[in-house]
């Protein structure tokens, strides 16, 4: 029997390797993948070798995740909630899919995860693995086993000679899950709603009221709806987010703290910094506003909130997540163009934007006088239009 463990090298999912090879006395893989979330990897080799693991997958996918997961997003100017840019949910089906596919290689039966039985994390996961591969067997330790305090867990990696972080033995702060797109602080000090939360909790992003007193100024470049450059630059989309990042994490842009509805059904507090995502988020808002017609603009407004309750909810890899994408997709065909960006303490400002499909018509709009519009026109346009209204209130006064 062989199971494929999501692996981050850290305490819980170090306990649950162990876990997996006392109580189902499996051969355990490993598969830990670079999403950006800035941690070394190679200790998560080291820890797995010392456990015996015999097959280690240790993957960059950070171009895959910003190519085939948050620009397809981003497309969409997901946002979930009004709020969250999604940069847990959106990390979730990738982990999934590159685990499934190794399950395949190695011909393991069962994959593990390290998410708890009460978030949205082991949905994601668990809805990804099954619509991949519908007879794979799932194991979630955190659901199943007695290590149900922090106490149990310590006491359990001391027993079995789990290395633990110094600063692991005493109550871990608040849990966090990182990646290019976001870093998400949540649990312990921030369980209180009415709490504000702690300066330490942020990592990502300066305090806007310590960013720089002079804005910064940058342009992206479009095609096709996803960035491509930025001041004149080409980047690989992996580069073009990190870039962002540090622009946005140097101005204090991207920070949120928000209480949230998950999937399970109970709220939680979170403090989220996305300081790369919220720039390309009102960039991307920019160049739609020349490019797109209205009523392709209102329209995917309109899909939106679906769209981003689908990735929440860990509906990725769903017949209408796709149905949706192909519409959003086929709306981004001339979205194409410069944005200039003003970053100033935790603001991003969209200053100018221009196209080579601009709808925008200065001759149309301009005060002053022009020779393409009739402004006779409108006389009609508003008469009819208002025809229902006049019929309805001499019918009802
Ligand atoms: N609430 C966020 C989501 O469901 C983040 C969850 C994971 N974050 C964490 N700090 N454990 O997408
Ligand atoms: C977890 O419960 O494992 C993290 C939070 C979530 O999945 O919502």
């Amino acid at each position: 029997k062989k199971v494929v463990l999501a692996y981050s090298g850290g305490l819980d999912t170090s306990v649950i390797l162990r876990w997996l090879q006392d109580a189902y006395e499996c051969e355990v893989v490993t598969f830990t993948a670079d999403l950006g979330q800035g941690e070394e990897l190679e200790p998560a080799r080291k820890k797995a070798e010392m456990m015996g693991v015999k097959e280690i997958f240790i993957d960059d996918l950070r171009e895959e995740f910003v190519r085939d997961f948050v620009f397809p997003m981003f497309r969409a100017n997901a946002l979930y909630e009004g709020l969250y840019l999604l940069g847990t949910s959106i990390a979730r089906p990738l982990i999934s899919k590159r685990q499934i596919e190794i399950a395949e290689q190695v011909g393991a039966d069962a994959v593990a995860h390290g998410a708890t039985g009460k978030g949205n994390d082991q949905v994601r996961f668990e809805l990804s693995y099954y619509a991949l591969k519908p007879d794979i067997k799932v194991i979630a330790p955190w659901r199943e086993w007695d290590l149900n305090s922090r106490t149990k867990l310590i006491d359990y990696a001391e027993k079995n000679q789990i290395p633990i972080a110094k600063d692991k033995r005493g109550e871990a702060p608040f849990s966090v899950d990182a990646n290019l797109l976001h870093i998400s602080a949540e649990g312990k000090v921030l369980e209180d709603p009415w709490q504000e939360a702690p300066d330490y909790v942020y990592s990502r992003t300066v305090d806007p009221e310590k960013a720089p007193d002079t804005p910064t100024y940058i342009e992206v470049e479009f095609e096709k709806g996803d960035a491509i450059g930025i001041d004149g630059v080409k980047l690989s989309p992996a580069e073009l987010l990190t870039k962002l990042n540090e622009l946005g994490g140097k101005n204090g842009i991207g920070r949120l703290d928000l209480v949230e509805n998950r999937y399970v059904g109970m709220k939680s507090r979170g403090i989220y910094e996305t300081p790369g995502g919220t720039i390309l988020l009102a960039a991307h808002r920019g160049i739609e506003s020349i490019t797109l017609d209205r009523g392709q603009a209102h329209l995917k407004d309109e899909l939106m909130p679906r769209y981003a309750e689908l990735i929440y909810n860990g509906y990725w890899f769903s017949p209408e997540r796709e149905m949706i994408q192909a519409a959003i997709d086929a709306s981004q065909k001339y979205v194409s163009g410069t944005v200039r960006l003003k970053l100033y303490k935790g603001n991003v400002d969209v200053v100018g934007r221009k196209s080579p499909f601009s709808l925008y018509s200065a001759a149309h709009v301009t005060f002053e006088e022009d020779t393409v519009y009739d402004q006779r026109d409108a006389q009609g346009f508003i008469k009819l239009n208002a025809l229902r209204l006049r019929l309805a209130k001499n019918a009802r006064g």
